[in-house]
C-alpha cells in the first residue's frame, strides 16, 4: 500500500528494542513534530474547510501519541530528554520546490508530510512484527495503523491542490528522492528515521 522504494531491514527492531529509552524519546518527538506540521498546515492554508478540519483532528490524534509514548518514559522513570537534529526530515525538505504559487507549495507540503507518516508507518510495522516484547509488538501496531491512515488522508488532501495526475507523479519522484536519501542515512537503534 506504500510503496515505499526502499524496505527497512527487520533486523533494525532488535537494535531499537536494546535502546527502548531512547528510540521512546525520538519517536514522543516525532510525534510531537507531527502536531506541530499540522498546526502549521493550518496556519498556512486557514481558507480551506477541508484541511483546516483534518488537520484538528490530526493534531489531536498526535498529541494522543506524544502522550502515550511520555507514558511509557514515566512508567520506566525515564525523562523525556532533548529533540535531536532530525536529519530524515532535514535532507526530505531539500526535496521541495520552491516558488511556486500556493496550490504548488500547499501540495508540496502535504506530500512531504505524507511521506514523514508513510515511512513511519512502515518503520512502526517492522517493530510491530519484529520486536521480541508482546506489548511492544501491540504498542507499535496500533501506531502503524493510525499513521497509515494520516498517510492517505494527506495525499487525498493534496489532490484538492493540484490535479490527481499530477500529485501521483509528484509522489513517485518524492518516493525516489526519500529512497535515495535513506540509502545514505545510517539505521541507528534510536531513532525512528
Ligand atoms: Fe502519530
Ligand atoms: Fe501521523
Amino acid at each position: 500500500m506504500l510503496k515505499l522504494k526502499l524496505a527497512t531491514d527487520p533486523r533494525w527492531a532488535n537494535i531499537a528494542e536494546k535502546s527502548l529509552g531512547e528510540i521512546l524519546t525520538d519517536h514522543a518527538y516525532c510525534e510531537q513534530k507531527a502536531a506541530t506540521s499540522g498546526i502549521n498546515m493550518i496556519n498556512f492554508c486557514p481558507w480551506h474547510p477541508r484541511l483546516v478540519s483534518e488537520m484538528a483532528a490530526l493534531v489531536a490524534e498526535e498529541w494522543g501519541h506524544f502522550r502515550k509514548v511520555l507514558k511509557e518514559l514515566e512508567k520506566r522513570n525515564l525523562p523525556l530528554g532533548h529533540k535531536r537534529k532530525d536529519e530524515y526530515v532535514i535532507q526530505l525538505l531539500k526535496l521541495k520546490f520552491g516558488g511556486g504559487n500556493r496550490s504548488n507549495n500547499t501540495c508540496e507540503n502535504l506530500l512531504i508530510n505524507a511521506m514523514i507518516e508513510a515511512r513511519s508507518c512502515e518503520r512502526f510495522r517492522v517493530l510491530s512484527l519484529n520486536m521480541e516484547d508482546k506489548y511492544f509488538r501491540e504498542f507499535y501496531h496500533e501506531f502503524m495503523i493510525s499513521e497509515a491512515g494520516h498517510y492517505a488522508m494527506y495525499i487525498d488532501l493534496a489532490k484538492d491542490f493540484m490535479p490527481e495526475k499530477y500529485v501521483n507523479e509528484r509522489w513517485e519522484e518524492i518516493l525516489e528522492g526519500e529512497a535515495k536519501i535513506l540509502a545514505g542515512l545510517e539505521l541507528r537503534g534510536d531513532r525512528v528515521h
